[in-house]
This record gives C-alpha cells, structure tokens and sequence, in this order.
C-alpha cells in the first residue's frame, strides 16, 4: 500500500510537471538557444516607442528582415553605438541614418549581445510564426499585452481534464489492487468481513492521508500558483498598444500630420507643468467654427458645447496614482520630443500607446540620457562636481532620477 501510492505520487508529479517541460522545450527550440520571452521584454522596454515588428515605420524602420539586411555581427555594434558606426563611415549605417532624416537612434551601450540577440530572436519569430499577431503589435490592439507567451488556455484546460481523468483511473486501480492483494493474503478481519463499498472507502481514506500522495498535491497546486502569478505579474498594468476608439474621430494623422497644427497649440500643459492637457471644446472651434461645420463628428463638437458636457475622450495613457511624471520638466528642461515617448503621434490616426509606461522605461531612459545641461545655470556647479569624479556625461541618474521618491509621493 505505501509503496503503491509512492509511484503514484511520483507518477502524478511527472505528469503535472510534463506541461512545464514541454514549453521550455518548445521555447529553446525555436528560440535557437535565444530566448524569445526574454527579447520581447528588451525590445518593449528599450525599442518598441520607434520600432515596430513589422515592416510599418515608427521612429525609425520596422524590424522585419533587419536580419536579412545585415548580420548579427553589425546589428550588435549598431544597436550599442549607432553614432560610432555612422561617424566611421559604415555604408549601411550612413545610408539608412540619412533615409531617416538624420534621427538619431539612442545608444545602448548597457545591452549585451545576448540581449540583442533576444531582440532580434523574438522580431524573427513574431514576424515569420504570428503575422497577425505582429501587425497587433504596432496596429491598435485593445488589450495591449493580451498577446502573452505561454501554453495557451485551451491546452490547460485539456491539461486540467487529462490530470483529473487520470487521477480517477488511478484512484481505481489503487483500489483493485488492494482488494486483490488482501483476498490473495486471505485478508485481515476486517477485509473478510467487508462489502464492496466500504473497502473503496477506507482504501481512498488511505490514498487521502497518505504523506506521499498530499505532499504531491501541494507541490502541484504550489506549482499552477506560482506559474499564475508570475504570467499575471508580466502582463498586469501594461497597456502598450492600447488604442481605444475616441467618441469624436479626431485625427491627428490631419491635424499634427497633414495641417502641421502645433502639439502645443492644444496640448497647452506640456510645456508649463505636469500634465499636457486634452483640449477643450472651445480650442476645436478656434477652427471649426467655421471649418467643416456641416459634418457629423464636428456636429458633435457644436452638441458638446451647447450642452456644457466636456466631450468624453477616453485616457490612453496612465499611470498609477502612486507614480508622479512631469511633462514640462522632460519637454521644456529635459528638451525631449514628444514623439521619443509617445510615437510618431502626427502619423496616427487613432492614438496608440507606443511605450510601455514601466518603471524599467521610466529608469531604463534615466540611466541613459544625458542631462540637457546647456544653458543651464542651474547645473554649472553639479557639472563641475560630476566631471571631477567621471569621465562620463552627466545622466539624469546622477542627479537622482532614479531615486524612489523622485517618482513616488
Ligand atoms: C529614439 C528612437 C529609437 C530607439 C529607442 C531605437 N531605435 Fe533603432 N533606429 C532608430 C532610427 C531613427 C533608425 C534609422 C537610422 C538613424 O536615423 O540612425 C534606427 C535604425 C535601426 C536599425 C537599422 C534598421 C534596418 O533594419 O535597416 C536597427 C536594426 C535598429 N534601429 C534596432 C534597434 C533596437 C534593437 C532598438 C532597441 C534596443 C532600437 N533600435 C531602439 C530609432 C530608434
Ligand atoms: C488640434 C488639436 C491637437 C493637436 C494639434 C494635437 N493633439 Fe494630441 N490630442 C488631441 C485630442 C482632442 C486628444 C484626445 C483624443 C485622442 O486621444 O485622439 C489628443 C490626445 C493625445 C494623446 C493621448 C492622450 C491620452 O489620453 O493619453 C497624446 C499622447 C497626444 N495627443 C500627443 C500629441 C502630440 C505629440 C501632438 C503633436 C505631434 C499632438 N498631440 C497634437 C488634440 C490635439
Ligand atoms: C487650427 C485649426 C484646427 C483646430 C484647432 C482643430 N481642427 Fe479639426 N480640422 C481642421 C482642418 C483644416 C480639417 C480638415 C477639413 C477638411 O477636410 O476640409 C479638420 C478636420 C476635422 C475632422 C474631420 C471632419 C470630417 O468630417 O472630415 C474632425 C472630426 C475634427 N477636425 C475634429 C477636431 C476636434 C475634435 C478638434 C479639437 C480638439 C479640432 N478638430 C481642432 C482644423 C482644425
Ligand atoms: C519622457 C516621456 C514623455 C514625453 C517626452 C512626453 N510625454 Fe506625454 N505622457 C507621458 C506619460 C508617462 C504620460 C502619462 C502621465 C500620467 O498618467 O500621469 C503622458 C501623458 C500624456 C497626455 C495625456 C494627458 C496627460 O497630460 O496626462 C498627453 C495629451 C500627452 N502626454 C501629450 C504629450 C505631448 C504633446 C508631448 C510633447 C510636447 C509629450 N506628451 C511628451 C510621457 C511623455
Ligand atoms: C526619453 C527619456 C526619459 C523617459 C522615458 C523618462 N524620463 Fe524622466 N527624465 C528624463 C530626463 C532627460 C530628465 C532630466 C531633466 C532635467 O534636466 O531636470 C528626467 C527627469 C525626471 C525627473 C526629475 C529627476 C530629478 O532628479 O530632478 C523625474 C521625477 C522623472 N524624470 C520621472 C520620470 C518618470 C516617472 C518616467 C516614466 C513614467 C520618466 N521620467 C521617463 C528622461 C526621461
Ligand atoms: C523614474 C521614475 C521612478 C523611480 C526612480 C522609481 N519608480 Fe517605482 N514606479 C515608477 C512607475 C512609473 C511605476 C508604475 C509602473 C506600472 O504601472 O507598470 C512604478 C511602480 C512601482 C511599484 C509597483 C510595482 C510595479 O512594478 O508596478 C513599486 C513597488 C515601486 N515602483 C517601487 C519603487 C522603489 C522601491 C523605487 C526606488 C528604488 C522606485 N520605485 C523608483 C517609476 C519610478
């Protein structure tokens, strides 16, 4: 009896733990040794605001086929020093870096060449094995990080079945086995004694109290919550790609795009505090008063202001309460582009959220950007100070930006 349930213990432990085998199998196989998930990571916190994983144009060009335009070797060196490349006269680089208007690419001296093998390994996948999926990255997706890697739901379900099938198989023939075995000895009193039903009993009390067999089952449930957590735990908050639909069809691919209408001329915040502003009614029919007045969306714009109801646009991005960001003190101090956080906004006909509003982005940037000290008096004597301890420039790092209450109230 004890060794019975042993096996089965041991045999339930195998089968339960097959499902974690398999994927890791399946991750390094067509990862070729790289790992996917690993690389999806890197590229969201580090590439995702210029790149897309599809041959769409962001910032910069989509990745698709970055591997077939150039070998690893060269998109190691590029992706840690694009500058370095350029400044040396590398054909490709000054060829592309030119196409793209001389936009600088940031450096990623801090990546290793694991990390961008990653990078590269999971656009590959995402573009050779998933099409569909890829486009989702860069077009509007609700949901956002719905794309998660992992066994699919469906193949845990039929997992959960297969376990509980099994089990009462097992269960059985535990029970059969006894019976067996005890009418073969002759039995004790009690066994000579017993109808059918209560041997069943007392021998699945046995299964139930066996250390061997309960030991198994907490391993195993142990195991599901862990695997629960940590996929929630990837997926939770981030809402990269989010695109909801507005309640009016404003296009700033028109506006910021095609009538290059200012971002500050409506996002009157960004430059003087901490929040850009969505503009009110009153700033559309600056225009529209007398632009297009006959169209149903500007109709709405007329019902909105005739009602005194704020025009309902949905939030794309946002943080959570207990974060603190400040535009104007990354635009107007800092001097960096709206379109370094927030995407090419002026070729978007609805607004997406291109980065993923994480920590690591948020610390990722702090470590790698230098400060805009120029002009600056404030920062005369930190300067001084820094370049007496380090060659290198002074990052906003080194004037607290990673510190947690810098961002943390
Ligand atoms: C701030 C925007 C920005 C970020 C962030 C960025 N890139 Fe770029 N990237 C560019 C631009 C712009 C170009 C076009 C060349 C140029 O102007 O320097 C480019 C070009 C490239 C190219 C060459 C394209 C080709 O296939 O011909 C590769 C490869 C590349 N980037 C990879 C990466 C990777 C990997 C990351 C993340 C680790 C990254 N980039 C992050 C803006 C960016
Ligand atoms: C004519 C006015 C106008 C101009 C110009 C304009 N925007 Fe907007 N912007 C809006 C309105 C209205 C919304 C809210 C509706 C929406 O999300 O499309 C918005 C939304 C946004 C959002 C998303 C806000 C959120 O909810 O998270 C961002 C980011 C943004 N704009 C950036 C820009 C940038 C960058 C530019 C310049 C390239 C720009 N906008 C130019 C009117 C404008
Ligand atoms: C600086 C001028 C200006 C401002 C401010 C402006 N728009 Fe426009 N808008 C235009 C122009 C120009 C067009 C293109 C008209 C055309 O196609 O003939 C347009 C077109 C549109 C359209 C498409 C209408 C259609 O049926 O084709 C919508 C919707 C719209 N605007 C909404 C808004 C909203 C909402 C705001 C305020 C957040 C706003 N606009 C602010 C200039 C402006
Ligand atoms: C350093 C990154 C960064 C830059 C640069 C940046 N933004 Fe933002 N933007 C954010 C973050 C982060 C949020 C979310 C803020 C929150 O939820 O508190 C945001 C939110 C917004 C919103 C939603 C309303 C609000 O203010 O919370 C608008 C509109 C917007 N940004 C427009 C712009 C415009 C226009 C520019 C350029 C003039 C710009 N942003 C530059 C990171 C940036
Ligand atoms: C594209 C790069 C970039 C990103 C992304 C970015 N920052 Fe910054 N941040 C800067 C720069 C550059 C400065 C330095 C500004 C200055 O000179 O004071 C800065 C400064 C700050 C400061 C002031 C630090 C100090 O010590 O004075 C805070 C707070 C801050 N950022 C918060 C955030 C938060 C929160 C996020 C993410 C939601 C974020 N930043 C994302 C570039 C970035
Ligand atoms: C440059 C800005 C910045 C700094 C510095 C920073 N945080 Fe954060 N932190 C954020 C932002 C933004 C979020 C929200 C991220 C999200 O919603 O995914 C966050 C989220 C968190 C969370 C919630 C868990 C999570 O990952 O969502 C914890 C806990 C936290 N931070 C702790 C810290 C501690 C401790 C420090 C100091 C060592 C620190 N933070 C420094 C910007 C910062």
């Amino acid at each position: 009896m004890k060794c019975s349930s042993r096996l089965i213990a041991f045999a339930l432990t195998l089968v339960l733990s097959l499902p974690y085998v398999v994927s890791a199998q399946e991750a390094a196989a067509d990862a070729g040794g790289a790992d996917i998930a690993h690389g999806e990571t890197v590229f969201k916190n580090n590439c995702a605001q210029c790149h897309a994983i599809t041959d769409e144009r962001v910032v910069g060009p989509g990745l698709k086929g970055a591997t077939d335009r150039n070998n690893m070797d060269w998109l190691i060196k590029w992706v840690k020093n694009s500058q370095a490349m350029i400044a040396a006269g590398d054909p490709y680089a000054v060829k592309i870096y030119n196409e793209y208007s001389k936009a600088q690419m940031t450096s990623f001296p801090g990546l290793s060449p694991e990390d961008i093998k990653a990078i590269f390994a999971y656009v590959d996948n995402a573009a050779t094995a998933a099409p569909a999926e890829a486009a989702a990255g860069a077009a509007p997706a609700a949901g956002g990080a719905a794309a998660s890697s992992g066994p699919s739901d469906m193949f845990m379900v039929v997992l959960v079945a297969l376990v509980i099938v099994m089990l009462l198989v097992l269960g059985v023939l535990l029970v059969i086995v006894t019976i067996l075995s005890k009418a073969v000895n002759g039995g004790d009193s009690s066994a000579s004694e017993g109808d059918f039903m209560g041997r069943l009993t007392k021998s699945l009390k046995g299964v139930v109290s066996d250390p061997a067999i309960r030991s198994a089952v907490i391993w195993v449930f142990a195991l599901l919550a862990l695997k629960a957590t940590v996929d929630g735990a990837f997926g939770v908050g981030v809402q990269q790609g989010y695109a909801p639909k507005q309640p009016i069809a404003f296009s700033h691919k028109l506006h910021a795009g095609e009538y290059k209408i200012d971002c500050n001329y409506c996002h009157t915040g960004a430059n003087r505090g901490q929040s850009a502003h969505i503009p009110s009614a009153n700033i559309c029919m600056n225009c529209h008063g007398v632009i297009k007045k006959e169209s149903p969306e500007i109709q709405k714009i007329y019902t909105s202001i005739e009602n005194d109801q704020p025009i309902e646009w949905v939030r794309v991005h946002n943080l959570p309460d207990f974060a603190y960001f400040n535009h104007s003190q990354h635009v107007n101090v800092a001097g960096v582009e709206c379109q370094t956080c927030h995407g090419e906004i002026e070729k978007m006909e609805v607004v997406q959220q291109r980065s993923s509003l994480t920590m690591g982005w948020c610390i990722d940037c702090h470590r790698k950007t230098d400060v805009n000290t120029k002009g600056n008096e404030y920062y005369d004597n930190l300067v001084q100070l820094h370049a007496s301890e380090s060659q290198e420039a002074l990052k906003v790092e080194d004037i607290g930006g990673l510190e947690c209450s810098k961002c943390h109230y």
